[in-house]
């Protein structure tokens, strides 16, 4: 219905209503107290965001619900249309400490996150899971560009040429800074395979100490099968004309390895090939299969 097309800032491009307010996202100036969780767009974002909401209310899922947004926590750049309210307006509205979501590359992360040493947790996953979900989200995502055929899908993600850019440098450019930016580094593969160790790494990284029940808790109340059903985590809140949940379901399959039912053999060897090209000189553990 609405389908805006991308506009590039500094090369990236982005959802054109975005790239109309660039200059207030950029000029954004965040709290020392404030969490940035910032991801490729289906990389697990809605995921991490619950484990920290649940984290920081002691596993009370009441007590997120009293959260101030349906999107539970603002987006720092969405700017879509209504019913959905601008995450820049959620964010001036909210007080400090907030968890602040976005999916920009880090280089147009706005400097204040870096000056004031904003913690910030990454959350990556493997190029062609990354690439099956985020097709059906173009898919049911009215206001992302039409995805097209699956083949010409993935070209377009090799290129960069969908709402946020290169997986490749989105990926490599947080890895590269994750040290002397201190950011959390996180891998939905690992989350899958071991939720609770996850559940822990994000604790510690957030100073934070709960027992060992409420970490139970969070893991349960965090698991694809619970969050699928809680409308604070399936989207629902969001419903047509922006997302079209009768095309896919926010939470769709939640699984890895979901490429092997999209890619031919074929589109998986050019794929793998071009992925050595530009992940070249990087060791940054991706896993396609757990
Ligand atoms: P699929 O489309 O592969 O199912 P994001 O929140 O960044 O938009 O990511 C959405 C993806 O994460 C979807 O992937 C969704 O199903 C998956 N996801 C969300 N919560 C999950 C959970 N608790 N366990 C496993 N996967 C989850």
């Amino acid at each position: 219905m609405f389908r805006f097309p991308l506009v590039r800032v500094r090369g990236v491009p982005l959802m054109s209503l975005i790239a109309k307010e660039w200059d207030s996202i950029w000029a954004f100036n965040p709290d020392p107290s404030d969490l940035l969780i910032s991801t490729y767009p289906k990389a697990g974002t809605t995921w991490t965001q619950e484990i920290v909401d649940l984290l920081l209310h002691n596993g009370d899922a009441e007590a997120c619900k009293r959260a101030p947004t349906p999107i539970r926590s603002p987006f720092l750049e969405i700017i879509p249309p209504p019913p959905v309210p601008s995450g820049l307006d959620l964010l001036k509205k909210t007080d400090p400490p907030r968890i602040i979501k976005t999916h920009l590359p880090i280089e147009l992360v706005p400097l204040g996150f870096w000056e004031n040493k904003c913690k910030v947790i990454y959350v990556a996953r493997n190029a062609k899971d990354n690439l099956v979900s985020y097709y059906y989200f173009d898919l049911m995502n009215q206001t992302q560009p039409e995805p097209g055929p699956f083949d010409g899908y993935v070209h377009k993600f090799m290129r960069g040429d969908l709402a946020w850019g290169s997986w490749y440098d989105h990926v490599k450019g947080y890895w590269e800074a994750r040290e002397k930016r201190n950011i959390l580094y996180i891998f939905y593969e690992d989350m899958k395979e071991n939720p609770r160790r996850e559940v822990v790494r994000i604790m510690k990284y957030l100073d934070l100490s709960v027992s060992e029940e409420v970490i139970d808790r969070i893991v349960d109340l965090t698991s694809f099968k619970n969050m699928k059903e809680n409308p604070m985590a399936n989207y629902s809140c969001i419903p047509k004309p922006v997302f079209d949940h009768s095309i896919s379901p926010f939470m769709r399959k939640g699984v890895v390895g979901d490429w092997k039912n999209h890619f031919s053999d074929e589109q998986s060897k050019m794929f793998d090939e071009d992925y050595e090209r530009q992940m070249k000189g990087t060791n940054i553990p991706f896993r396609t299969l757990i």
